[in-house]
């Protein structure tokens, strides 16, 4: 990701700043549509992993559908060129306002997460005289081996709607006059490693969808959700294996052929494709531990503090990582969990040098905030790179690395 000249480039930008690989993006998205062809699989892009506009122009171009979890989600997707009648309105809060603004752009359909939730989408399309397509998101108790607080689909979580549910929408079916239950949905988790949770949910899935047509219910797709897990260890392993991914459906999956099968991929799309560059403000030393001070903060990466969670870190200083020190790495904000790695090996690093934290790409910038009244960080793109290049100078490339 980081050659001479893009190191060239990112030296001129006011740090901290995300930079996005748009070629590694378009790679990822050929990779992923020609394994889901292989298939007949529909996708939408989970737009929650990444909402920036021109990440999304991106991936509508490739002719993805979008997975939205909220009214102004769906609002970004039609805005940055996705089909309204490929999105999928998902989440466990939806509210009224945001129903009736799906409701009024014609979506593919609504995931429904509650008895409760049934009800509402039903009395607002007949309110505005519609009949809605609505996937019934099954909760299948599977624990999907990830960290706690990315788990979905166990019983104790609060999304999807419980079998005793299911059954009792059922039998309750002809109350819902205003409503379509076409599609069954689910979603266990994200940064999935153990694919065997897949063929379990499998399982799942085809036990849900006999129960259902034997109740008459007419099942025309059936949305796996997403969940698939990147490389945080080797960013450099860019492109998910996502032949390997659909192959664990397509052998357990018993479901006609005339059923559509859909997925709402994320984290496995755009998770390689984003950096965090930061600069070093200072580096101290306490207790024997030497700690770097970035001036990125989980303000800009939260996933850190939040889930515990690896992002290989180097020096661009070095053309070669050379590790032969250790350093806990941390950011400025007023929080003790603060910290992008503890006791990382690194080359000496010294104040001024530039730091590339990888992975960001998925749930890093849409999780910012502005903690500690902090400027949002600004965003660029490998495209520009190519229009920069011709411009910058020599005495640039030496402000951030050595190997000029
Ligand atoms: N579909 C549904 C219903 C979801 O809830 C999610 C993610 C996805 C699809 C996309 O999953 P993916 O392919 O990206 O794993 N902030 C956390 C991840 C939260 C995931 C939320 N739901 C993180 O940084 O790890």
């Amino acid at each position: 990701m980081f050659d001479r000249n893009t190191i060239k480039y990112l030296s001129e930008i006011e740090t901290p700043f995300y930079y996005y690989n748009t070629n590694l993006l378009h790679e990822t998205l050929f990779a992923i549509q020609e394994a889901a062809d292989l298939f007949g699989y529909h996708l939408h892009y989970a737009i929650k992993a990444n909402a920036n506009p021109r990440i999304l122009q991106i991936i509508s171009k490739h002719n993805l559908g979008a997975d939205c979890v909220s009214g102004n989600e769906i609002k970004a997707a039609i805005e940055n060129g996705f089909d309204s009648n490929k999105i999928v309105f998902a989440g466990v809060g939806k509210t009224d306002k945001e129903i009736e603004y799906a409701i009024k752009q014609n979506i593919f359909c609504f995931n429904c997460e509650s008895i409760q939730e049934l009800e509402v989408i039903n009395s607002i399309a007949q309110k505005y005289n519609t009949k809605q397509r609505v996937a019934l998101r099954i909760n299948p108790d599977i624990n999907a081996n990830t960290h706690k607080h990315i788990t979905t689909g166990l019983k104790t979580n609060k999304f999807g709607i419980s079998f005793y549910d299911f059954k009792t929408i059922i039998k309750n079916i002809n109350n819902y006059n205003n409503i379509t239950i076409n599609g069954l949905h689910f979603h266990i988790g994200s940064q999935i490693t153990d694919l065997s949770v897949f063929a379990k949910l499998c399982e799942i899935v085809n036990e849900t969808y006999s129960y259902a047509i034997s109740n008459n219910l007419t099942i025309n797709h059936i949305n796996l959700g997403g969940g698939l897990g990147i490389n945080y260890n080797k960013p450099e392993n860019h492109i998910p294996s996502f032949q390997a991914y659909f192959k664990i459906f397509n052998t357990n999956l018993n479901i006609p052929d005339r059923v559509q099968i859909h997925f709402e991929p994320g984290r496995s799309i755009v998770g390689q494709c984003g950096c965090l560059i930061t600069k070093v403000l200072y580096v101290k030393e306490n207790d024997e531990r030497k700690t770097i001070i970035v001036d990125a903060g989980l303000t800009e990466l939260l996933r850190p503090a939040l889930y515990q969670s690896f992002h290989k870190i180097i020096n661009l200083r070095y053309s070669k990582n050379e590790e032969n020190c250790r350093y806990d790495i941390a950011g400025p904000i007023c929080e003790t969990s603060d910290y992008f790695g503890k006791s990382v090996s690194l080359p000496e690093t010294e104040r001024g040098h530039f730091l590339a934290i990888y992975s960001v790409g998925a749930y890093g910038e849409v999780m910012s905030s502005q903690y500690n009244l902090r400027n949002p960080a600004l965003k660029y793109f490998s495209d520009d790179l190519i229009e920069k290049d011709t411009q910058l100078e020599n005495e640039a490339v030496s402000k951030i690395c050595s190997f000029s």
